[in-house]
């Protein structure tokens, strides 16, 4: 098995954009775009060997340009909000585009999500590969420093979409990097995932303003409709009368992991009792984003022509804390000279 590479579109009638398809032994199989590092369809089966695409997302490279909420794409420079758009590092003040009223979001205007990256194909020992490169330059969006970045798409014969992302910079800067896929274990398209069963490997989570921006405290998850440390339906408690779930609109905050920021370690196992499907992320990074798409509103129709309405995906965005780069008592997002950023987060499905 080859990995097989086909035109997706063109930027401006002229760029051409690939779309390149992961396939394994074991069912599953993954599109993704050298646009924004899309991931475009993720096909796993589910209890009875039936596959359906897990992730939400268009058919045509088009519906992407025209704007969509971060489906399954990479993001950085600096993924999630930076209040204001403002940082200092090491006594330098920075502005960064406001493109979330007031703050900066997944990078600003155009983030890494919109960004062409350059693909090179691997088929290694683990599994078929994307390697894609993308050189950020100084200046780029408000930040200090040429980031040049490759981030590592495999696809194992364990049906595990694994992504290894990498970095350095010639000036310091911030770094946080994740991708924003949306998935539906049910099948893209099927309607909401409040069904959905989430356990999350975290006992504390950063409590919001009405930015969605951390006020610094962690807080227990214990006693609210944040504890998700035994496996509980997403639906069960969204729209109970808890201040932090109105902010959000429901889910949409970072979850502290209990081990995180080391070794790979389970940041979060979700089972779907109709399809059987369960999707396990095993992350490096400090935190996890639980965003339960709140903000969709059926405008986008996807890839099987079904509009994508209030709650149809959930995005587990693996990274380090919100607005770390303005909290000295968060875990460091500074990448200097001569240091590498590399990180590490898995999907690993399976069924029950
Ligand atoms: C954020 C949401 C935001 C969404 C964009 C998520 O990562 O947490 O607040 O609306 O991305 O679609």
């Amino acid at each position: 098995m080859t990995i097989a590479k086909e035109v997706f579109g063109h930027i401006d009638g002229e760029i051409p954009v690939y779309l390149y398809t992961l396939k394994n032994a074991n069912g599953c199989e993954v599109r993704i775009a050298d646009y924004g590092g899309i991931v475009v369809s993720l096909t796993v089966p589910d209890r009875t060997g039936k596959p359906s695409d897990v992730v939400l997302g268009f058919s045509t490279l088009d519906e992407y340009l025209k704007g969509h909420p971060y489906f399954g794409a990479i993001i950085g420079r600096y993924g999630n909000r930076i209040a204001k758009g403002r940082f200092a590092l090491d006594g330098v003040a920075y502005t960064l585009a406001a493109n979330n009223d007031e703050n900066h979001l997944h990078g600003g205007l155009k983030g890494f999500d919109k960004a062409v990256w350059q693909a090179e194909i691997i088929e290694g020992k683990e599994g078929q590969s994307l390697a894609l490169s993308y050189l950020s330059k100084d200046g780029e969006e408000g930040y200090p420093g040429n980031l040049s970045v490759k981030v590592v798409y495999t696809l194992t014969e364990d049906n595990e979409l694994k992504i290894d992302y990498e970095a350095k910079t010639d000036q310091p800067t911030v770094v946080n990097l994740t991708n924003h896929s949306y998935f539906n274990l049910a099948g893209e398209g099927t309607g909401d995932i409040l069904g959905h069963e989430m356990l999350l490997n975290a006992d504390h989570f950063l409590p919001v303003d009405a930015g969605l921006i951390p006020t610094g405290e962690l807080r227990s998850v214990r006693g609210t409709p944040f504890n998700f440390t035994e496996s509980t339906a997403i639906g069960a408690r969204i729209d109970s009368d808890d201040e932090q779930l109105r902010l959000g609109g429901g889910y949409d905050h970072c979850f502290v992991l209990n081990q995180g920021g080391d070794q790979l370690t389970l940041a979060a196992r979700v089972h779907e009792p109709t399809s059987g499907r369960i999707m396990e992320v095993y992350t490096d990074q400090p935190g996890v984003q639980l965003y339960t798409g709140n903000f969709l509103d059926g405008s986008n129709v996807g890839k099987g022509s079904a509009a994508y309405g209030h709650r149809s995906g959930f995005c587990l965005e693996t990274q380090h804390f919100p607005d770390s780069p303005n909290r000295a008592d968060f875990p460091s997002t500074v990448l200097r000279p001569g240091e590498t950023y590399s990180s590490c987060t898995i999907y690993r499905f399976s069924v029950r």
